[in-house]
């Protein structure tokens, strides 16, 4: 797949619900089993610090999250409104301990 940059930050209100409300889980899946495979299943299992840039509302976050437990995440993003949005989901699924 040809990585697609994106230009801009995302800071307009609407544009961010709108990320935030579209389903995301068939290219999540497909991001977690590349990674898996790249780094191999020890490190997957291993605990290991990620940088998330450009998180958006952290939905790519959780599940990464979700799929690799022992891992811990830096989330940033330079538009508030996504931040916002990621640091609610984060506190709403109860994972502050391993995204920041
Ligand atoms: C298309 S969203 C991707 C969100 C998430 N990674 C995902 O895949 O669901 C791209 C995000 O990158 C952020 N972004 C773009 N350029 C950035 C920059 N220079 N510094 C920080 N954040 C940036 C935008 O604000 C936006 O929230």
């Amino acid at each position: 797949m040809e990585r697609v940059l994106e230009p801009e930050l995302m800071e307009d209100a609407v544009q961010a619900l709108a990320y935030e409300a579209a389903d995301f889980s068939d290219a999540d899946a497909l991001f977690i089993a590349r990674i898996r495979l790249a780094v191999g299943e020890a490190a997957a299992d291993a605990p290991a610090r990620v940088a998330d840039l450009g998180c958006g509302p952290g939905g790519q976050t959780l599940a990464l999250a979700r799929a690799f437990p022992r891992w811990s995440f830096e989330a940033v993003d330079g538009a508030e409104e996504m931040a916002a949005r990621a640091r609610a989901g984060v506190a709403a699924a109860g994972l502050e301990a391993r995204i920041r």
